[in-house]
């Protein structure tokens, strides 16, 4: 009797298991925000640590974000891991992350602390960058047109259609630079900017990085990116010049959050404790990601834009990772800018 008790509750826990080997296992869903090679090994790297599986997708920052919107009654992300900053804050801001306070962020830079206290600890800083643009010095040589070293040159009139930046609305990147433009003119001169800046745009791409790969193949003459970004493309040996604009710049602290009603929480709590720590952090480096870590132990890779080196402006996160603020720009932007004739 009791034999035959152990080998039901045996061949119970055998189907169990073949029913969803997953479960047994622990899995993890992650919204990946960073560049696809870096991603994967990411979550590879997590894998192997801790036996738990991860399910991945890579979307833009603006993206991720109405995603886990339109999945707020029956969330089925976990971790949004990557993008920039201003988005992170929204979600916490609109109630879509989840609280939480890792033992990690005693490891981190101030920065990244602050954007965790900034946001009620709904998210937390894992790399810096600065934003900018690159172009094709080979064809600029090429065409006999002078370098562009400021915001202000990509509006000359040899650039006309060769300007290549993403859509504000879905990418991070693009968003960064359009409260960068307002927060170093003020709103009604950066308006007029942006409208001039459209003539000369080619494309407005839905990845804040494609500018870069673009400007690397000769198909955009200048891409409007954050610096690293463009340092990837050079790395892999592009003809490219990187510029850190004149007039000076914006950055973005690239975020992570807890996704609010996440499914595996004990799983998530885990993957960002473990996303804190200066071993997780130097895979970017290995995958040619060249951003800031946010941890102080972890490399900061040689190839990385120095803050020192780029006269950055006093980013004000707080308002303009608002919902309302970021809300209104991209409406006024849509309306003024995306709309207008070229
Ligand atoms: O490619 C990496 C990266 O530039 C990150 O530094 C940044 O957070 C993210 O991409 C932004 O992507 P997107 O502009 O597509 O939202």
């Amino acid at each position: 009797m009791r034999t035959r008790r152990l080998v039901i509750a045996g061949a119970a826990l055998a189907a169990a298991v073949i029913a969803s080997p997953a479960r047994a296992q622990g899995e993890l869903v992650v919204y990946c925000t960073v560049q696809e090679e870096w991603c994967r090994p990411m979550m590879a790297a997590f894998e192997r640590a801790t036996g738990i599986r991860v399910a991945m997708t890579r979307r833009s920052s603006g993206e991720t974000l109405t995603q886990i919107r339109a999945e707020r009654a029956n969330p089925r992300g976990d971790v949004w891991w990557g993008g920039t900053g201003d988005p992170h804050l929204q979600a916490a801001e609109e109630g879509l992350t989840e609280e939480y306070r890792s033992p990690n962020l005693a490891l981190l830079h101030p920065w990244a602390v602050r954007q965790a206290e900034q946001s009620g600890f709904r998210t937390v800083g894992i790399y810096a960058g600065a934003l900018g643009y690159s172009f094709n010095a080979r064809e600029l040589e090429r065409r006999r047109i002078a370098a562009p070293r400021c915001w202000a040159d990509l509006l000359r009139p040899e650039f006309r259609g060769e300007v290549q930046m993403a859509d504000p609305n879905t990418s991070g990147t693009a968003y960064t630079m359009l409260a960068t433009i307002v927060q170093l003119k003020g709103e009604e001169p950066a308006f007029e900017y942006l409208r001039a800046l459209h003539r000369n745009i080619n494309q407005y791409t839905r990845s804040g990085a494609a500018p870069a790969r673009a400007v690397a193949t000769g198909e955009t003459l200048v891409g409007i990116t954050f610096l690293h970004d463009a340092v990837t493309q050079k790395v892999a040996g592009a003809p490219v010049q990187i510029v850190a604009p004149c007039e000076g710049t914006g950055y973005e602290i690239g975020s992570m959050s807890i996704i609010k009603g996440a499914r595996n929480l004990d799983n998530a709590k885990r993957f960002y404790d473990w996303a804190l720590t200066a071993e997780a952090q130097a895979i970017g480096a290995t995958a040619k990601a060249y951003q800031i870590p946010s941890n102080r132990e972890a490399p900061i890779p040689p190839e990385a834009p120095r803050f020192e080196d780029v006269k950055l402006i006093d980013y004000d996160f707080a308002r303009w990772g608002s919902a309302a603020e970021r809300t209104r720009l991209l409406q006024r932007w849509d309306r003024e800018v995306r709309a207008a004739a070229r």
